[in-house]
């Protein structure tokens, strides 16, 4: 662990205007931002450690907890709300069997997320596995398409 972090601080030659960048590289390698990572790098670069929060807490990009293999993206933007949204992202949570505060699976196959609009209305509802686009999902559409991912 500590030989990754110092990898990363190599890199970034950490300051301030790299935090970012820090962040990115600690995402890229430990698949989230771990707060060990943080606390770490807090310390080898005196930027206290609210500093990095207020840049993760700010970007989407950046997770606070692990995810999952698979990244299931259901689009909850207005039109694919109207769509159907709702009850795609009801039929993903019961076929993955997550719990209400749950996201991402016990066997960390899948993590659940939703964004706002993707830009492909017209083919709403929207879901995403990975990079995949899936138009027009239906609750038995999603299943069937989840399928592929289960191994
Ligand atoms: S609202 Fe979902 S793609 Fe635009």
């Amino acid at each position: 662990m500590t030989e990754t972090l110092e990898a990363i601080y190599d890199k970034c030659m950490a300051n301030e205007d790299n935090i970012i960048t820090i962040l990115q590289e600690i995402q890229s390698k430990i698949g989230y931002i771990q707060e060990e990572a943080v606390n770490w790098f807090s310390e080898r670069t005196n930027i206290p450690p609210s500093k990095f929060y207020g840049v993760v807490t700010f970007y989407s990009q950046f997770h606070q907890n692990p995810r999952g293999k698979n990244i299931v993206t259901v689009c909850c933007g207005t039109v694919c709300h109207v769509k159907g949204a709702p009850r795609v992202i009801s039929k993903v949570r019961e076929d993955l069997k997550l719990k209400e505060d749950q996201d991402t699976t016990k066997d960390m196959l899948f993590t659940l997320e939703r964004v706002n609009c993707v830009g492909a209305c017209s083919i709403a509802p929207v879901v995403l596995i990975n990079e995949k686009v899936l138009g027009k999902v239906t609750p038995s559409k999603i299943v069937k398409s989840l399928k592929d991912y289960k191994g």
